[in-house]
């Protein structure tokens, strides 16, 4: 049974090895020591997770990760400093204080500072490293309320509503210290490209430098999702059979709406970030329609656009035969 907690009862927890769903800016992550092996394959099974997928850990400043880090290349301290606290990852050699289970056996690990006043100060209280991956069933859509928290632990800290609402940005580097983006996600690859001065690469699947999470399918709602360049793709007879509903960006993206069962617009001023605070909430709504399908069509692949265009492509990959119709 899970009780409402305070945060001095949040950080005793996790100090004592419990698992303690926490918010954080971007999304609730369910948090353990990440200094007890233990406490983080209670995270692991709590969320059904492939142990191949490595955990982030969220510590309460810059100096609390370097501690966990050797070698940090120059550009992943200036990244820190433009941008921390904040939704970015920065994947960095490890330290032997990491358990190997932590970081599925990779000789890296991926550290965040959350911009997120409770969990930076449940941080502090708890005064160790806390890993943290999002406290969704594995390959789920990611909570971004307290109520949005299913999977088993032993204490929901409710911060309120996630602010940015996509995963944080995952940064890794190559030997030359050069940053790649693993995951795109809060942090806009636009502004890290300033901070760069150059053009930063996106990771694509079986790159050198990869992320072991970063799966075909990904962050899917129950209901089937396919993604449409245009809605007029889908015939106006199979909306009604099929039971679909729309997703689209905004207003004005709507041009042809007849015959879906529901609609959501993610952002009615037609904002990015708007529209990433609520992806995830709207998929969930979807979900509580039971449609017999959703249908969606991107948003601007711009800024955190970026971020919620690769979460609904993931999201449309189908398990097995796509209900929706393709
Ligand atoms: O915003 C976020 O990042 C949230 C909040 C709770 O902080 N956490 C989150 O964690 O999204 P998770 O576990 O759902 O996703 C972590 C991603 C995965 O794609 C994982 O593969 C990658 O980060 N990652 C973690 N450590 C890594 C490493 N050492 N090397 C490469 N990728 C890593
Ligand atoms: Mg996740």
């Amino acid at each position: 049974m899970t009780l409402p907690m305070n945060l001095h009862s949040a950080a005793d927890l996790l100090r004592t090895g419990g698992l303690v769903a926490m918010p954080t800016e971007t999304v609730y992550g369910l948090g353990a020591n990440a200094l007890d092996a233990d406490a983080v394959a209670k995270v692991f099974a709590s969320k059904q997770r492939p142990s191949f997928d490595p955990l982030i850990v969220h510590v309460p400043d810059p100096e609390a990760a370097w501690a966990l880090a050797q070698d940090v290349p120059p550009l992943a301290r200036q990244l820190a400093q433009a941008f921390w606290p904040g939704p970015l990852t920065l994947v960095l050699k490890k330290t032997a204080v990491i358990p190997g289970i932590v970081s599925s056996g990779l000789d890296t690990v991926g550290l965040r500072v959350p911009d997120h006043p409770v969990a930076l100060e449940l941080l502090r209280r708890a005064g160790v490293p806390v890993a943290a991956p999002s406290a969704n069933p594995f390959g789920g859509v990611s909570p971004t309320r307290a109520s949005h928290v299913t999977v088993p632990c032993d204490a929901v800290v409710d911060g309120g509503p996630c602010r940015t609402g996509v995963e944080s940005t995952v940064v890794g580097f190559d030997e030359q210290g050069q940053a790649v983006v693993l995951r795109l996600g809060g942090t806009a690859l636009e502004a890290i490209e300033e901070v760069v001065g150059a053009a930063v690469q996106v990771a694509k699947p079986g790159a050198k430098l990869t992320s072991p999470g970063m799966l075909e399918r990904h962050y899917a709602p129950r209901t089937p999702l396919r993604l449409v360049g245009d809605t007029r793709s889908v015939p106006v007879a199979q909306r009604r059979d099929q039971r679909l509903g729309v997703l689209v960006f905004n207003p004005a993206t709507f041009v042809d709406d007849a015959g879906f069962v529901q609609q959501w617009v993610l952002s009615e001023r037609g904002d990015v970030v708007d529209a990433a605070a609520r992806l995830f909430d709207t998929l969930r709504r979807a979900d509580d329609a039971h449609l017999g399908g959703l249908v969606a069509t991107p948003v601007p692949d711009e800024g955190l656009g970026r971020a919620i265009n690769d979460r609904l492509r993931r999201a449309a990959v189908a398990p097995g035969p796509d209900p929706a119709g393709q």
